[in-house]
């Protein structure tokens, strides 16, 4: 992946959209209906931008939208890209530097997201705080990208305080509750054993999934303030006596669809407002 990689991609997006997106989005299994309440949406299947790979999970459909929500210029990922899909590193994180050539100066990632904290429950929304990347590599691994960031880029705030407040406040004004906490990043594809989510927890988990954590750090490298909301769409293993299925994680994240929704649209109004 080199830099002209990046800017071909830019430029192909920038062509078919004019304007420069302000807010960049990532949209999480099940949770891509909110790129569907985009206004004037300019739709771009990833089949056709250069350079970027083709998803390949069901769920997932698979394109970018960009149009303006509650006034904002957005960007939506309709679908991402996983590691444990095949995907190097590189190819997972590629549209995250792709969306920040094209200006994006904030980005809001979303997942759905198993519960360790015993606390939570299915359907909870978690604002995360910080995280633990327990995926045994790094998206920044190789080269340094100068023209992104330095090589040795601070995560003493990976989620931006101020967003992390603004959300807050949305989600009191609007009667939504909302948890916060550690979002753990695993490779998958298998979900955890019940000896692993202990593990988790001591070392101060609260949530864990298979994505998020590499885009995360690709765009605090390259200087973007991140918000991040996860779905807990199950508890992780061996918390309820119940195997853990995809079925339930697309049927809890279908039950919170609406509060979700609002959830991220009221907080894009407070930031287009700030
Ligand atoms: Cl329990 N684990 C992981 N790794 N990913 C998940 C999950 C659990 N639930 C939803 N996604």
């Amino acid at each position: 992946m080199n830099e002209n990689h990046y800017s071909q991609a830019a430029r192909y997006i920038q062509n078919k959209i004019g304007e420069a997106p302000e807010i960049g989005l990532i949209l999480g299994s099940g949770l891509g209906v909110l790129a569907d309440e985009i206004e004037n949406a300019v739709k771009m299947p990833y089949e056709e931008i250069p350079g970027f790979p083709v998803s390949t999970v069901e769920g997932h459909a698979g394109q970018l939208v960009y149009g303006t929500l509650k006034g904002a210029r957005v960007i939506a990922m309709q679908g991402r890209f996983h590691f444990y899909e095949g995907y190097d590193m590189q190819k997972v994180v590629f549209p995250v530097r792709v969306l920040q050539q094209i200006g994006i100066k904030t980005l809001i990632v979303t997942n759905a997201a198993g519960g360790i904290n015993e606390q939570f429950q299915p359907g909870d929304l978690m604002l995360i705080t910080d995280h633990i990347n327990n995926m045994g590599t790094n998206p920044l691994i190789g080269p340094n990208e100068e023209q992104f960031g330095v090589r040795f880029p601070d995560l003493s705030q990976a989620y931006s305080r101020k967003l992390l407040e603004l959300a807050r406040e949305t989600a009191a004004e609007i009667g939504v509750p909302v948890r916060e906490g550690v979002y753990v990043a695993n490779t998958g594809p298998v979900y955890e054993t019940p000896a692993e989510i202990r593990m988790l927890r001591t070392w101060g988990g609260d949530a864990v999934g298979m994505s998020t954590v590499p885009e995360v750090v690709t765009a605090r490298h390259a200087g973007l303030d991140v918000l991040g909301i996860s779905c807990i769409s199950n508890m992780a293993a061996g918390i309820l006596d119940q195997p853990l299925s995809h079925d339930e994680v697309i049927e809890t994240t279908e039950k919170v669809k609406s509060s979700f929704l609002s959830l991220v649209k009221e907080t894009i109004a407070k930031i287009a407002k700030a």
